[in-house]
């Protein structure tokens, strides 16, 4: 499992001014993240309408960070060309949205980029478990995806220890994302349950600034959680 020291943290564009993008962008990465979250939404999947690959293409030139795509829509391979030709680093898929999860994680990595699967908070790590090791990057959603500000569900506390055990020991390459919910007061709690990627929205752009957000959240993960 990567280790403690190499957490990213990753704001998500989704909670971002959609009328100052590449600002938001540049400031962000000013403010000490390493990644970036580009919260893809198609208004079927889940019931939000975001953006595509345009905005990854207009961004990607204005950041050095790591463009995290998260594909929260409907047969994702059909868009997956288009992302990667945006200069995505990573993209994620659902696994509810891919009953060829394995042909898609495939064509992810045919064409350059860094493969992510996605599991609702319903979904159990099983579903995903003999797909898994080809993968780059897990990510357990902490909310039912769609929108930002939600609260995060302790439930999905145990489902990361359960998946950072199993990455442990099956694919320790594997980035293990925690998306959804992600604020100083839970931060140490899922870092210490094995999280090493945080997207955070609502807690890093609603904080006094995006530097104080970033920073609160690095602090935090690194408190370890006495339980
Ligand atoms: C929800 C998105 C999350 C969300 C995070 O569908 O996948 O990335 O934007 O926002 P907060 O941190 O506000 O929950
Ligand atoms: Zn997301």
């Amino acid at each position: 499992m990567k280790s403690v020291q190499e957490l990213k943290i990753a704001p998500s564009l989704l909670s971002a001014d959609f009328g100052a993008m590449a600002e938001a962008a540049k400031a962000v990465e000013q403010a000490g993240a390493e990644w970036l979250h580009f919260d893809v939404m198609d208004g079927q999947f889940v019931p939000n309408l975001t953006f595509g690959a345009p905005m990854v293409k207009a961004i990607r030139p204005q950041t050095s960070l790591f463009c995290d795509v998260h594909l929260m829509i409907q047969t994702p391979c059909n868009l997956i060309p288009d992302f990667v030709e945006a200069g995505a680093h990573n993209i994620t898929v659902h696994v509810e949205a891919c009953p060829h999860l394995h042909r898609v994680i495939q064509q992810i990595k045919s064409l350059g980029a860094g493969a992510g699967i996605a599991l609702n908070p319903h979904t159990p790590l099983e579903a995903v478990m003999d797909v898994l090791p080809e993968a780059d990057l897990l990510l357990i959603m902490a909310v039912n995806p769609g929108y930002g500000g939600q609260h995060f569900i302790p439930l999905m506390l145990p489902k990361i220890e359960r998946a950072a055990q199993w990455l442990q020991t099956h694919a320790p390459h594997i980035w293990l994302e925690v998306d959804g919910g992600i604020t100083p007061e839970n931060a140490g709690q899922v870092v210490s349950a094995g999280a090493r990627v945080l997207v955070a929205g609502s807690s890093i752009f609603g904080a006094s600034s995006l530097k104080a957000g970033v920073d609160a959240l690095k602090q935090a993960a690194f408190q370890p959680f006495n339980a």
